[in-house]
């Protein structure tokens, strides 16, 4: 609903513009229409013209009706603050100033013979009240239209104080400019003459000239300002305390010129994220070595792919590892000339181990090595991926699954499938390296856990299951209180986001349909053969109202220690100078996004809201979000934890999480290509410092 709305709201301000420029330079030409008998015919016209922009203008304030009353006030506040004056005001001027007096005009040349306009009639159909409030109309559309696309969110009067100062400032100059031309039309016709074309066409682009040359200085500062620094350290930025103590004295410094709190200090005992490793000695359970190339890949359709790797194959190998386990990955870069880390989406291991590059380590760069060791404490769907340049790394292959099996053996003759879906550059959809459908005999009364992960960028991947019942056992790694059975059920993820779906193999064919038809996905029956089946209606899966309740750690009514707004849109700007429509945290791209502050220990609470138009998966590092309400209405079903909550326009989300992981954590949209445009902020926990750094002289690019 609010992506509709709001998409007719902006197409309505573009057609008010439109017509309110027509009908204001309509309305000053009256004047020239010589005899009685045109200004009546014009003046009827004029008069269509009013309910032509009415039309438009009402659409406007209709649509920011609708949202006032059907959303919260952060998807509706500038626009009830800014949008509906600048339209509403301008409108009424035209029904209440121009309307009446083109009325009387029509009348008044209806009364007399046709002949040439005398110096009363042409000063009043040249009138500012009467031609002003068509042009004030077109104003009004442009400045709405700006902070359409430039929202001033979070919302301030500052923000918004120079473009309505500008409008006033303009209206202001074009009521006295019809004036003194309505008075000389009185006097004399001589005086006014309607200037041919080219002369007014070199007017405008006057005009226009000296807009470009006023506005270029302010153009090319912001451009300037924009660029990202040489050198940044992660463990600085705008701070954004949530409502908890600012820690006294200084250490930390803000790295912006406009921060929003005061700097956050190192208290007393600082600690390195390089001290925050996993266990450093013992013999590890699980060794793994991956090694970072670039290879030419094969998909099952013969499809070839120029890859970047890891152990030569895409996605990378899967690393399976029981709970519990000390494991120990070596890293290798063999020819990746942008540089390598591992990064283990979903699993919370420690700072040191998170792989981010310019925030835990440095790039592994080619003929490097570098050792990761954790204990996998948590069971569940993970995957892993490079944190350096990782819009490319993950597009281009260098990513894998991760599964954490629980402690207890699993059922002896358990199919367990790990379903990576990907889309690969010139060769499409995939799961894992197979763009076609693949085939699997699995006997009647098996056991099956299909392990979700939508590698992807852009893609809300679609997957549907048809042939039986089954449950989701977990989102995001953690499993699920109580799932209940599901039937014609059609899961959604998008970028970094798992579902772990289980059920039991009936004697017929199930096929795990990805995406529409039957192009893509697995198709298993007792032997393997069969037809495959087509798709039912379906409806989506609704987490927040799925299995029982169980006990949480804390929930919606506990007292937080902080609480965070994370408001996602987007708006025209810069980033890194270039100019272009970016997707906005705090109304800010990255370095300029603010970073949460916590203390160990603290209970967080963050409402993260979707003013956008497109989806934004956003993804904590190092911790378990607990969903505690969608769109205000709180989860009733099973606990659901995640780490990678798939935000749509128009939704709000309240999730909260325990601060029991110290380090610099990064906290960003996993459709990777908005993160590399900026749309990445980070948690930080107080006192954690890092020796390491990003930016154009480092050799470390983490998005
Ligand atoms: Cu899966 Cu910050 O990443
Ligand atoms: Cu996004």
């Amino acid at each position: 609903m609010y992506g509709i709305v709001v998409s007719i709201e902006l197409a309505s301000v573009l057609m008010l513009l439109v017509l309110s420029l027509i009908a204001g330079s309509k309305a000053s030409k009256l004047v020239f229409h010589g005899s009685n008998d045109r200004l009546r015919i014009r003046s009827r016209k004029l008069l269509w013209w009013a309910v032509y922009v009415s039309v438009a203008a009402c659409a406007v304030v209709g649509c920011v009706a609708i949202l006032a009353v059907r959303m919260g006030p952060i998807f509706w506040i500038d626009r009830v603050a800014l949008h509906i004056p600048l339209v509403g005001v301008p409108v009424l001027f035209v029904w209440f100033s121009s309307v009446p007096k083109l009325i009387n005009l029509y009348k008044d040349t209806k009364k007399e013979a046709d002949g040439p306009v005398d110096g009363t009639l042409r000063s009043r159909a040249s009138h500012a009240s009467l031609v002003a409030p068509f042009q004030l109309l077109a104003l009004g559309a442009l400045t709405t239209f700006y902070f359409v696309l430039v929202p001033p969110i979070p919302f301030e009067w500052l923000d918004a104080a120079i473009p309505v100062s500008l409008f006033a400032l303009l209206s202001v100059a074009l009521w006295t400019m019809h004036r003194r031309r309505s008075e000389r039309a009185g006097r004399s016709d001589a005086a006014l003459k309607l200037r041919s074309w080219p002369i007014r066409a070199l007017r405008n682009v006057g005009v226009l000239v000296i807009a470009a040359a006023v506005a270029a200085p302010f153009f090319v500062s912001a451009m300037n300002a924009s660029r990202l620094p040489a050198e940044l350290d992660m463990g600085t930025g705008v701070a954004d305390y949530g409502g908890g103590a600012a820690p006294a004295g200084g250490g930390q410094h803000d790295h912006t010129a406009h921060a929003a709190g005061k700097p956050a200090s190192t208290s007393a005992s600082t600690v390195s994220v390089t001290q925050l490793t996993g266990p450093r000695t013992g013999k590890p359970d699980r060794q793994y070595t991956l090694t970072a190339e670039k290879k030419t890949v094969r998909l099952s359709s013969g499809k070839e792919v120029d890859a970047w790797t890891y152990n030569g194959q895409i996605p990378g190998p899967e690393l399976r590892m029981k709970e519990g386990e000390l494991v120990e990955v070596t890293l290798i870069n063999k020819d990746i000339d942008d540089g390598v880390t591992i990064h283990w989406h979903g699993l919370d291991v420690p700072n040191a181990e998170d792989g981010v590059a310019g925030a835990t380590q440095n790039a592994v760069m080619p003929g490097e090595t570098y050792t990761y060791r954790f204990l996998a404490e948590q069971v569940g769907t993970f995957w892993y991926h490079s944190h350096q340049h990782s819009k490319e790394a993950v597009q281009k292959g260098l990513f894998g699954a991760l599964v954490v099996e629980p402690r207890q053996p699993q059922a002896k003759d358990l199919k367990d499938i790990t379903v990576i879906t990907h889309v690969w550059r010139g060769a499409g959809f995939a799961i894992g390296s197979s763009d076609t459908v693949e085939r699997m005999s699995i006997a009647a009364g098996t056991p099956v856990r299909i392990r979700l992960i939508n590698t992807d960028d852009w893609v809300r991947q679609t997957y549907t299951l048809i042939g039986t019942e089954f449950q989701v056992a977990a989102i995001d790694g953690t499993d699920l209180n109580k799932p209940g059975t599901l039937q014609n059920t059609r899961l959604e993820l998008l970028t970094g986001g798992r579902y772990d779906v289980t059920f039991t193999m009936p004697d017929g064919p199930v096929f795990l349909s990805v995406g529409e038809g039957k192009k893509l996905g697995l198709f298993m029956s007792p032997d393997g053969s069969g037809d495959i089946p087509s798709s039912p209606p379906t409806v989506p899966f609704e987490p927040e109202h799925y299995g029982s309740p169980a006990p949480t750690p804390f929930d919606a009514d506990s007292r937080f220690d902080r609480e965070f707004t994370m408001i996602l849109d987007n708006k025209l700007g810069f980033y890194n100078g270039v100019f272009s429509s970016y997707d906005t945290i705090n109304g800010a791209v990255f370095p300029n996004t603010p970073m949460f502050v916590v203390k160990e220990g603290d209970l967080v609470k963050t409402t993260i809201v979707n003013r956008g138009s497109v989806d934004h998966p956003m993804h904590l590092h190092g911790h378990h979000m607990l969903v505690l309400s969608r769109n205000e209405e709180r989860v009733s079903g099973s606990p659901w934890w995640s780490d990678t909550l798939d935000v749509a326009p128009g939704e709000t989300y309240e999730v909260a999480f325990r601060a029991d992981n110290p380090g610099i954590w990064m906290d960003h949209c996993h459709n990777l290509q908005h993160a590399a445009a900026g749309m990445t902020m980070h948690l930080m926990y107080e006192g954690v410092t890092t020796p390491f750094m990003i930016g154009s002289a480092t050799s470390n690019h983490p998005e």
